[in-house]
């Protein structure tokens, strides 16, 4: 049966422009304006923004093709679709595990995503009248230790991610993505003109687009793999839950390269706001995670409307991150609806609960459980922000690329996809098939080998 003849019982998109901005909802996030600026900073600059991009073009775009695909044919949550798939591909039904591991990864990010989205709705309420960038630095470090007002924040939005989730996605999704996303655009613009006053705005943008080649090592290279699955919401089965509400008359491959570009845009363009006020303060381009909440703020004080600009940034950012997390949550309340048959606002209750718990630790990992270092010598945050997405969501990736590229019977693929045989096409299938799943594999070696982790 084609996916023409299904409907997922979860509903679909009403129109075309849904599934995209759906899509780049989920993309759309903390890892375009929050996580990319400080990951560039933290590993060189340009070399790891070219690696960066280099992934996001034949990894990434790849793996989308291949993720909306097989949601849309599935129909159903990804555990469900995957067992699903393997039956009509006569494959082992072991690869529904792929889809479940999907949905607990998905948990595990949701749990420190909260955190942080916490901090930019914390900001919301700042008062933006420090006097130096220092200053704002300062701020964000005796935030991180304020262990009430980082949970209070972590709370109220993973209740808000619930909240939609349990009204069901497209319902909760469609009415504001649409609206607010634009405006988020808008400013992140204005920023990029404030950028060009700063008098660093040449240093900055060269820092991000003048690769060091000498920079370029394993651990790079798995950071930017990382986070170009990271970005586009690859390998956890995001985008193959949204896949599956996605109208069967639909270009696929189209769909990915827009949702991908807008998300790479944002990203560059977040990056291009951010570094010329690292350079015209003398700021360390690699403070890590607080970057943005040093060095915007500061911007808004110096900018005509700025306390007004500072406010609306962070409510937007906060609503990009609410909808990226939403999508974190989506993969496992529909794969608990589906197969408990349960409600959908007791899977998302639950699940949520779960989340948050889990987030209690990131959110004390900064100073009351600074000493507690999973993974390396990396705090609870930064240890499953290292596992889930430089570990997890590549290996989902690979197994995705694995399951449409060699299991799947071809004819299906093609016939999903509904483009005529032709050099895309075929281009496409062989990044999927051979170059994915090796590249990827690669990489990991590499990082085993160089000892990335410890
Ligand atoms: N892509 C989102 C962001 O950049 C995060 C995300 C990752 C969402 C994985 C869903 C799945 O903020």
């Amino acid at each position: 049966m084609t996916s023409e003849a299904r409907k997922s019982i979860h509903g679909t998109w009403t129109g075309k422009w849904t599934f995209i901005l759906a899509a780049a909802g989920s993309a759309v996030g903390l890892g375009n304006i929050w996580k990319f600026p400080y990951m560039a900073g933290e590993y060189g600059g340009g070399a790891f923004v070219l690696v960066y991009l280099v992934c996001i073009l034949l990894i990434g775009v790849p793996i989308m093709i291949a993720e909306i695909l097989l949601g849309r044919r599935g129909r159903r949550s990804p555990a469900n679709t995957m067992a699903y798939l393997a039956v009509e591909a006569r494959a082992f039904p072991q690869w529904k595990y792929l889809g479940m591991m999907g949905a607990v990864a998905g948990l595990l990010i949701l749990s420190f995503y909260s955190v942080a989205a916490g901090w930019a709705f914390a900001y919301i309420f700042e008062e933006f009248n420090g006097t130096s960038a220092e200053y704002y630095g300062q701020e964000f470090d005796s935030f991180l230790k304020d262990e009430t007002r980082l949970i209070f924040f972590h709370s109220i939005f993973i209740f808000a991610t619930i909240f939609i989730v349990a009204r069901g996605v497209i319902k909760g999704i469609e009415i504001w993505i649409n609206r607010l996303m634009p405006i988020l655009f808008i400013i992140i613009v204005l920023l990029c003109v404030y950028a060009t006053q700063t008098g660093a705005f040449f240093e900055g943008v060269s820092y991000l687009f003048t690769p060091d080649f000498s920079k370029i090592n394993a651990k790079v290279i798995l950071a930017a793999l990382g986070q170009a699955f990271f970005t586009l919401s690859l390998g956890m089965g995001a985008i193959m839950a949204y896949g599956a509400y996605m109208p069967a008359n639909q270009n696929i491959g189209s769909t990915a390269l827009y949702v991908a570009f807008l998300d790479t845009l944002v990203a560059l363009l977040a990056g291009i706001a951010i570094f010329p006020i690292v350079f015209a303060n003398n700021l360390e381009p690699a403070v890590g995670p607080g970057l943005v909440f040093v060095t915007l703020p500061w911007a808004f004080v110096n900018m005509p409307l700025g306390i007004i600009f500072g406010k609306l940034f962070f409510v937007l950012l906060t609503i990009a991150a609410l909808s990226s997390a939403i999508s974190l949550l989506e993969p496992g309340v529909a794969w608990i609806v589906e197969s408990l048959k349960i409600k959908r606002y007791i899977a998302a209750a639950g699940l949520g609960f779960i989340a948050w718990t889990l987030g209690i630790f990131s959110a004390l990992s900064f100073d009351l459980l600074a000493g507690f270092t999973p993974i390396g010598d990396k705090n609870f945050f930064d240890s499953l922000d290292f596992l889930s997405n430089q570990v997890l969501l590549p290996l989902g990736g690979i197994f995705i690329a694995i399951f449409v590229g060699w299991v799947m019977k071809r004819s299906d693929v093609f016939e999903e996809l509904n483009l005529k045989e032709g050099l895309v096409l075929k281009a496409w299938f062989f990044l999927l098939k051979f170059v994915s799943p090796l590249v990827v594999g690669l990489i990991f070696v590499l990082a085993v080998f160089f000892g990335v982790v410890t």
